[in-house]
């Protein structure tokens, strides 16, 4: 089969791989389409710090057809995390590294990851939604805690995560502000359910952030930027929540302890999650209008030109690749 490998020296290649051979309980699926996340980008750096035996075959997101049954399916990436809802069992792994991924004609995955493809979704909308969709998920509701009526900021409107965050909140009648570099993905966040947005490139976000809920300040932030914490934090109500699962702009911040406790907040670390949170994001799903937002959709071949447009943060939401 064709496969996107990643070789010894790191980066992707296209490769004619041998084709799956299932272990116990798992399922050979075709993929239609599958998706990249930033996750991604970062295990193919030469010195990544994700040292899984290379060559492998990279993908955490797709959509396609059960080889046993024909049923048409999308793939929960989260493997093996258990019956613990609060945590995952230690050998929990994310589909793509060290387990074969999507980027591929063929994947073996465990038959309890499938779920059939959500109704009214195209192909590449199905592939855009599980890693991102399942991250968002958890983050605001099962760890986020967010109820209808409250107010959620979401950092990076354009980011893969966020586009999902942003229609997940207010088909849950949430307020959501969202924060960008651009002003017009601000206005495509806007499209999918956002209330308002603050373009972070220009200066005092915090500050207009707090206005635009007249000077409360926000329930819960959705961050997935990390070196943003202490700015996130100042944009919470007393007794807020953020939900933290990223470290897109960096992974070490400092942050006011006092600051947290005299202001009441929880710091709340959350990373994918379990098959019961992806049957409930499915359930929301099947009674949403929106869709993912899809920004473009490549051969395989192309997956070294996407991962750069993602460098560039010249993207609003999902990369796909069409695989057949
Ligand atoms: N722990 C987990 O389970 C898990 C799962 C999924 C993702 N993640 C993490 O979550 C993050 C987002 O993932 P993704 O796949 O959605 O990434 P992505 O699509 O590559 O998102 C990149 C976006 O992040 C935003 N951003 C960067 N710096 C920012 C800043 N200083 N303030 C606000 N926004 C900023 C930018 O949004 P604008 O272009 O709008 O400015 C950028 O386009 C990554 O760190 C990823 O590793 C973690």
């Amino acid at each position: 089969m064709r496969a996107v490998v990643v070789p010894e020296a790191g980066g992707v290649e296209l490769r004619t791989v041998a084709d799956p051979e299932p272990r116990d309980g798992e399922v050979v699926v075709q993929i239609v389409a599958a998706a990249i996340n930033r996750r991604d980008l970062r295990i193919v750096e030469p010195e990544s710090r994700w040292s899984f035996p290379r060559p492998f075959v990279l993908g955490s997101d797709g959509a396609g057809i059960r080889t046993d049954t024909g049923e048409e399916v999308i793939i929960c990436p989260s493997l093996a995390w258990g019956e613990d809802q609060s945590a995952p069992e230690p050998d929990w792994r994310i589909l793509g590294g060290p387990d074969d991924g999507t980027f591929a004609e063929l994947v073996s995955v465990p038959a309890e990851n499938l779920f059939p493809r959500p109704p009214g979704f195209s192909w590449q909308e199905a592939a855009a939604l599980p890693l991102a969709g399942l991250t968002a998920y958890r983050a605001l509701f099962p760890v986020g805690g967010l109820r209808e009526g409250e107010t959620v900021l979401v950092l990076g409107a354009g980011s893969g995560v966020s586009t999902l965050a942003v229609p997940l909140a207010a088909q849950a009648g949430a307020r959501v502000i969202v924060t960008s570099s651009s002003d017009e993905k601000i206005a495509r966040a806007r499209s999918l359910g956002a209330d308002a947005g603050v373009n972070y490139a220009s200066g005092e976000w915090v500050d207009e952030v707090r206005e635009l809920t007249g000077g409360g300040g926000v329930d819960l932030v959705v961050d997935s930027v990390g070196a943003t914490w202490m700015d996130s934090l100042r944009c919470l109500r007393r007794g807020g929540r953020m939900a933290v699962f990223g470290a897109n702009g960096g992974a070490h911040v400092d942050v006011d302890v006092r600051f947290t406790f005299f202001n009441w907040l929880s710091i709340l670390g959350t990373a994918m999650g379990s098959l019961a949170d992806f049957a409930a994001l499915l359930a929301m799903v099947e009674r949403a209008s929106w869709r993912p937002a899809v920004d473009s959709v490549r051969p395989l071949a192309e997956t070294a030109d996407a991962f750069a447009r993602i460098e560039a943060q010249a993207h609003f939401g999902k990369l796909v690749l069409q695989v057949r």
